[in-house]
């Protein structure tokens, strides 16, 4: 029993090891040259997100971009520490879910995998030394966090 518990510890630090050297070299420096676009590749993002959830449109109808394009930077940023394993970014994730659950903006959890296929698009574009392993690993590092957002919904 010890033996299998202690075990599974050294599973779960080899995986957040493997995670975190994901980020490192691959993930991080994906998202410099991401950012690196600017607006054009912020506002490519939520062309992307438009064209997949017509209600988009809408949603962001009276809010101003330029500081929505800032804060959805932080917003990924979170995510990616969050799977470095900062617990600052677990909680801003906790209050972004707040405000994505059903009490606050109503983001219904079939909208999140369009949010991240427009981003995968987004990045794909922008950041020209992409490729397909380079956006699995971002699925892989992403997916943890987007599950908490989903769960407080
Ligand atoms: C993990 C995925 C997501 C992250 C990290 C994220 C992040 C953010 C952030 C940082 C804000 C700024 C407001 C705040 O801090 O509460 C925001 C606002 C917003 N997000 Fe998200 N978001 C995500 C998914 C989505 C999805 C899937 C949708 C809908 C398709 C969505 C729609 C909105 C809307 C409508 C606003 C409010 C704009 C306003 O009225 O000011 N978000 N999001």
């Amino acid at each position: 029993m010890a033996m299998t518990e202690r075990s599974n510890t050294n599973e779960e630090i080899e995986a957040a090891a493997e995670r975190r050297a994901l980020i490192e070299s691959v993930v991080r420096p994906s998202f410099e040259r991401f950012c690196a676009g600017g607006m054009d590749a912020f506002d490519d993002f939520y062309f992307g997100l438009g064209n997949r959830i017509p209600a988009v449109g809408s949603m962001f109808a009276s809010v101003d971009m330029e500081q929505q394009n800032q804060l959805i930077r932080d917003g990924i940023r979170d995510l990616i520490d969050f799977a470095y394993g900062s617990s600052k970014a677990e909680a801003e994730l906790q209050r972004l879910a707040k405000s994505h659950s059903r009490s606050g903006l109503g983001i219904a959890p079939e909208y999140y995998p369009h949010w991240i296929n427009a981003l995968m698009e987004a990045v794909r574009k922008h950041d020209t030394q992409a490729n397909d392993d380079t956006e699995s690993a971002w699925r892989k590092v992403l997916a943890d966090g987007i599950d908490l957002m989903i769960a407080g919904y």
